[in-house]
Order: structure tokens, then C-alpha cells, then sequence
């Protein structure tokens, strides 16, 4: 990282023309192992995202997962990880657009442990909304989008929360500054779907599997009213950095009892062991970094 030169008049730092995915290896202490979780989906995310911003990318799928596998193997590290490939408009360049300009790639490793670093978070409703998909590419992780991100997160952080809900421009609870989230509602998973301006979490996609799979339970994609959150059984939210992170409470009333909920702390059981290889059915979603 020392080495890495950027110019200051990189298109991308002045106008957002960027495309990161934010990856975990997980460290499994047993095995003396590292497990990258669902490499493959995040480039193809990243791939899809650059398709929206004209950015042609250097290399394929699997050339990518190779290249991650070896920048962890070489950094060394024997703890939880965070991965950030960025690919983004690097000519030097002022002038607002997608076109005409040269694509560059960079990644880096650092360690990283949870991100929303409490046992239940505390969640306020934002009055910052998530932008409709004709005013941002909200199913893309561009990097100039996250500005709506990094408001939401402040405002919370400010108001004495840990974490802000976003709503869509109608109303409709989508999402947080950087998690999916999901409620408990009679017995039932409830989560916003892809049209109210969600991010596709491959974290989403992974416990929408493992509730139907290793629960029996009941997922419903739609739309979920604000007062639904207040009247919750259980939430909790999901997102690479994240893992699943429980909500203590929203917008002062706690969820539930208050406490973790014993549909989430299953969740969280079976999703904890799935990410660091423990769980043989779900071990083709872990790549291992050390031979
Ligand atoms: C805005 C936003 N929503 C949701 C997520 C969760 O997505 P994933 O589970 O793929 O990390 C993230 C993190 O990547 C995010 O930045």
C-alpha cells in the first residue's frame, strides 16, 4: 500500500466513478485455515456494477478469484479479513462522465474483525432516503452512491444510534447504510425486496438460503411498511462486513422482548459455522487460501 501511487486528478476521486466489493476471509483457527466466502458472487457483482458505470475489467471470474486467493496467501494473515477490489475510471481527467476515459484495478487485504461491533444494535429510522433506481444504480456498490450511506450512518451515529434504516423515496423500508435487513414476523423471515432500492447482499442470499434450507422457514420478499418495524418479533441485519447483526431496537422501542431473538441467534449459529467451513454441505461457498 505504501507503494501505490494515485494521482489527485483521478476521475474516480472527484466523481465517484468507482466499483468495490467488499469480501471476508474467515479464519478458522482449528484448521489453520482462511475461507473466502462466496468469492465468485462478488465479482460477479463487481462485473455487473462495471457494466452500468462502461468499465471494461482486465481479467475474467476466476482470474480475479485466483488473484484474491494470492494477495491473502502473501499478506499472511491468520485472522478474519476484509477484501476491497475497486475497479474505477482512472485517466486523469476532470470532466463528469462514464465515457472516454481508462478503467484501472487495485485490491487490498487488511484484517478486520465485526463491523457493527455491538451484541444488538441501535437503530434509527433516517431522514435520509435511499434513492430510487432512476436516480442512483442503487443495485450497484459505485462508489459515489455511498455518500447517501455515509449521511444516513452520521445522522444515526449523531442521534446516539448505531446504525440508520433507510427508507425508499415512497416509504418503504430498504435497507441500511451498508446491510440488508430482515424482521421476524410470525414466525416468518420478512425482507424488502430488490426494487425498493436494495443492494442484492450476497449475505441476504446466503440466510434466505439457509432459513429455508436448515429451518423450514418461511421467506417473503416485499414491501414492509415503517410501523412494521416497531412491531417486529425479531430484525436483525446482514452484510459481509456485518455477518448477521442483531437489532436491540428501532427508533427507541425495543424489538421484541429486546433481546436476541431465538430465530436470529439460530441464524447466526448455523451462518457462523457456514463461513468458516465448519458446515460440509455449504463448503464449496468457502474457498481456503493456504494449501
Ligand atoms: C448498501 C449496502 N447494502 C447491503 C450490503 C450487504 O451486502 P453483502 O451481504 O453482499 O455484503 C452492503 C454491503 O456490501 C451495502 O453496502
Amino acid at each position: 500500500m505504501a507503494e501505490a501511487k494515485l494521482s489527485v486528478m483521478t476521475n474516480f476521486l472527484h466523481y465517484g466513478t468507482g466499483v468495490f466489493e467488499g469480501i471476508r476471509g474467515n479464519w478458522n483457527e482449528e484448521r489453520k485455515q482462511t475461507y473466502i466466502f462466496r468469492l465468485k458472487e462478488h465479482y460477479e457483482r463487481l462485473i455487473k456494477g462495471c457494466k452500468v458505470l462502461k468499465i471494461t475489467l482486465p481479467h475474467t471470474v476466476d482470474q480475479f478469484c485466483q488473484l484474491t486467493v494470492e494477495l491473502v496467501a502473501k499478506n499472511g494473515l491468520k485472522e478474519d479479513l476484509y477484501i476491497r477490489p475497486l475497479a474505477y475510471k482512472c485517466t486523469e481527467a476532470l470532466g463528469v462522465r462514464c465515457h472516454g476515459l481508462e478503467d484501472g484495478f487495485f485490491m487490498f487485504v487488511i484484517p478486520w474483525g465485526p463491523y457493527l461491533n455491538v451484541e444488538k444494535v441501535k437503530c434509527g429510522v433516517s431522514s435520509w432516503r435511499r434513492p430510487g433506481n432512476n436516480v442512483m444504480p442503487a443495485q450497484t456498490k459505485i462508489t459515489g452512491q455511498y455518500i447517501n450511506s455515509a449521511l444516513a450512518k452520521t445522522e444515526a451515529y449523531e442521534n446516539g444510534f448505531d446504525e440508520a434504516i433507510l427508507l425508499t423515496e415512497e416509504g418503504y423500508v430498504s435497507e441500511g447504510s451498508g446491510e440488508n435487513i430482515f424482521l421476524v414476523i410470525d414466525g416468518s423471515l420478512v425482507t424488502p425486496p430488490i426494487y425498493n432500492s436494495i443492494l442484492p447482499g450476497i449475505t441476504r442470499d446466503t440466510v434466505i438460503k439457509l432459513a429455508k434450507d436448515e429451518m423450514g422457514i418461511d421467506v417473503i420478499e416485499r414491501q414492509i411498511d415503517r410501523t412494521e418495524l416497531y412491531m417486529a418479533n425479531e430484525a436483525f441485519f446482514t452484510g459481509t462486513a456485518t455477518h448477521i447483526a442483531p437489532i436491540g431496537e428501532i427508533d427507541h422501542r425495543p424489538v421484541g422482548n429486546g433481546e436476541i431473538g431465538s430465530i436470529t441467534a439460530k441464524l447466526q449459529k448455523i451462518y457462523t459455522d457456514v463461513i468458516r467451513g465448519i458446515s460440509p454441505k455449504y463448503i464449496s461457498w468457502c474457498t481456503p487460501v493456504y494449501k
